[in-house]
């Protein structure tokens, strides 16, 4: 295992460029089992999630190549399955769920089960796909699905569930008839999928919307796209540029997509420039506490909200940050705590009290979100800190410490001897 050693107390400054987003890049990835031949994809964030969904791509059949743009092509199948031991690793695996039953009919998905941040069961994805004329086993820690007709349907999501939504996108694509997704999730990741399936021959409206319409096609060709940026990348730089005092240039920037989180932030005392494709975030004079509520997108984003609390955890007064999305999302509150913050958790509410700094200390991330709110702790903190556990990193971020040693972050990746 690796950690992170970093030396707080240097404001970030320079440059600094967004990279492809996951949660785009690893639905895309899967939507190319559903046509034969080639399909080039640009902008594939080097991480681990997009490694663990290249071994399960090529479980199933398809041939990857990676050097630069992402190659795959599907024309034989091996295998109708996620296995256990790549779902495990990664939940997002479900994601091969829609494709494999709509072009092999058929699919057997190791269960996910819980992970660190809540239950996060599959029951919606289950339920559309039964609408859909698909019949559902659930055996041996298994879901089997066979569909030998999957036709159209109305289907409203009780909760709005992004993974879900691109699932059925993706199995309604082929399946006979029109399909309308009701309270579907509006999140930019759901949209370039759609452009991405669009690309392919699909018909689908109203992506970005809660209402998307699919007609049904009888076959799909092979397409390029080029992933959008990673918004939850981008907004974890501009927090990571204002706890530090810093002046940061970050390119590649999604600027429609963060327009919560730029105004919440600036509420929080950053002054934030955008132009086309950049923000410019300088440090104001001081961080006031702002209170923020999680919410599925535009609102703000669930994936932000540890390291919004890790920048109010030094901003002056008190604020309540709300988690409304997943039930057990404050996994960094101890952590952080440990490094001097004032937090009280009460079920899905946080009471910050700002501190005027965090002190470095050996911490250990749990999840991906809340290692990112430890590393913007840990820039700002006096004195030094090792961060264990970076793996849940690396499923997400990345280039992490290159990035930011190039804009002055004193940050190392050390082999750690002593992971518990
Ligand atoms: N839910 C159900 N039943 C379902 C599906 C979801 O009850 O069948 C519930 C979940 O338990 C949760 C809520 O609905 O309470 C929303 O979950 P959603 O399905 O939207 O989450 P997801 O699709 O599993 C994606 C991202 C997450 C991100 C969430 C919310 C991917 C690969 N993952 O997860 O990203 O937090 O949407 O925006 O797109 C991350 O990147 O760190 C990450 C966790």
């Amino acid at each position: 295992m690796e950690k992170l050693i970093i030396k707080g107390g240097k404001p970030l400054e320079g440059e600094v460029e967004v990279s492809g987003a996951k949660n785009a890049a690893l639905p895309i990835m899967a939507s190319s089992l559903m046509a034969d031949g080639l399909h080039v994809l640009e902008g594939v964030p080097n991480l681990r999630d997009i490694k663990t969904m290249i071994s399960l791509l090529e479980h199933i059949g398809s041939k990857i190549s990676w050097a630069g743009d992402l190659k795959i092509t599907t024309d034989n199948y091996n295998a109708d399955e996620a296995p256990y031991d790549l779902v495990k690793t990664m939940r997002a695996s479900i994601l091969v769920l829609g494709p494999l039953v709509a072009r092999l009919k058929k699919a057997k998905i190791s269960l996910p089960g819980g992970c660190a941040i809540g239950a996060r069961p599959i029951d919606l994805h289950l339920k559309a796909l039964e609408a859909m004329g698909a019949k559902i086993e659930l055996r041996e820690g298994y879901v089997k699905v066979s569909a030998p007709k999957l036709h159209g349907a109305n289907i409203t999501f009780d909760k709005i569930t992004v993974t879900g939504t691109e699932n059925i996108i993706m199995a309604a694509v082929l399946a006979e008839g029109k399909t309308i997704i009701s309270n579907a999730a509006r999140e930019p990741e759901v949209t370039d999928l759609a452009c991405h399936l669009v690309n392919m021959g699909a018909k689908i409206s109203g992506a970005g919307t809660d209402k998307i319409t699919i007609e049904g096609v009888a076959n799909l060709r092979p397409a390029k796209h080029k992933i959008i940026p990673d918004r939850i990348e981008a907004g974890t730089l501009m927090m990571a540029a204002g706890i530090t005092g810093g002046n940061l240039k970050i390119k590649n920037f999604p600027v429609e997509m963060l327009q919560t989180a730029i105004l919440k932030l600036s509420e929080a005392g950053l002054h934030i420039e955008t132009g086309d494709t950049y923000a410019h975030v300088k440090a104001g004079p001081g961080l006031k506490a702002t209170n923020v509520t999680t919410a599925p997108y535009p609102g703000f984003a669930t994936d932000l909200q540890a390291q919004f609390m890790t920048l109010m955890s030094v901003a002056e007064g008190t604020c309540i940050v709300t988690e409304t999305i997943f039930e057990n999302r404050f996994m960094h509150v101890p952590e952080l705590q440990r490094m001097g913050a004032d937090i009280r958790v009460d079920g899905g509410f946080a009471v910050v009290k700002g501190i005027k700094r965090l002190r470095g200390a050996p911490v250990m991330a749990t999840d991906l979100r809340a290692s990112a709110s430890l590393v913007i702790a840990a820039l700002s903190a006096k004195g030094t800190s090792e961060i264990r556990r970076i793996y849940h990193l690396d499923r997400g971020y990345e280039a992490i410490e290159q990035k930011l040693s190039s804009v002055g972050a004193d940050i190392v990746r050390a082999p750690d001897g002593d992971a518990r």
